[in-house]
């Protein structure tokens, strides 16, 4: 991993997370979902954009019968939340009845969360889980529980690995930091 720092748009960012230090904690994390949901053909529903990239990293390491579907939403203007989340791509899928993991890039506020958990637990599913590869807990303004968690990290806004600055970063394989 370069040690040089890194520009998009109007910001600077150094390295922080190469990716091999991010996939010691994706193993850890498959071998939790495929002990837990081994005999439940879980329905993993990965929260697009920013989680594409752990989601196809995540889902190359559970080996258990299990079924993928993706939602959109959005939630951010640059580098801070706008508190509002918008839905814009719906569930197609019937989820009644199944055992549902949500798939996110990082948890900041919450407020994705809190506005999707209710939207996805009124659709009758079996059980309702998240998956997150960052959490930020020094962030949290939201009551959300988070069974999965790759990694916490300190509130600073990071990119890289399918996370994103005013749409830009999201292509580059090591997570980086605003300076
Ligand atoms: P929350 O709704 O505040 O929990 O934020 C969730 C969403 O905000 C994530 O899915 C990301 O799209 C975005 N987000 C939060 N923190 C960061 C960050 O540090 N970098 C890039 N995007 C972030």
């Amino acid at each position: 991993m370069s040690e040089l720092l890194i520009t998009l748009h109007d910001k600077q960012f150094r390295p922080y997370l190469p990716a091999e230090h991010l996939y010691g904690a994706l193993d850890a994390l498959a071998q939790r979902l495929n002990a837990d949901y081994a005999d439940r053909r879980p329905l993993f529903v990965v929260v697009l954009t920013g989680a594409f990239m752990f989601a196809a990293d995540l889902l190359k390491r559970v080996s258990i019968p299990c079924e993928i579907a993706f939602v959109r939403v959005a939630s951010y203007e640059g580098t801070g939340s706008s508190g509002l989340v918008q839905e814009v791509l719906g569930l197609r899928e019937d989820v009644a009845g199944r055992h549902l993991i949500l798939v996110e890039d990082i948890v900041d506020t919450g407020t994705t969360l809190h506005y999707l958990l209710p939207r996805m637990r009124a659709l009758g599913p079996a059980s309702v889980e998240v998956a997150t590869l960052f959490f930020k807990p020094a962030s949290l303004r939201h009551d959300v529980a988070l069974r999965y968690v790759g990694l916490e990290i300190p509130n600073d806004f990071v990119v890289g690995y399918g996370l994103d600055y005013d749409g830009l970063g999201r292509n580059l394989p090591d997570v980086y930091v605003a300076v």
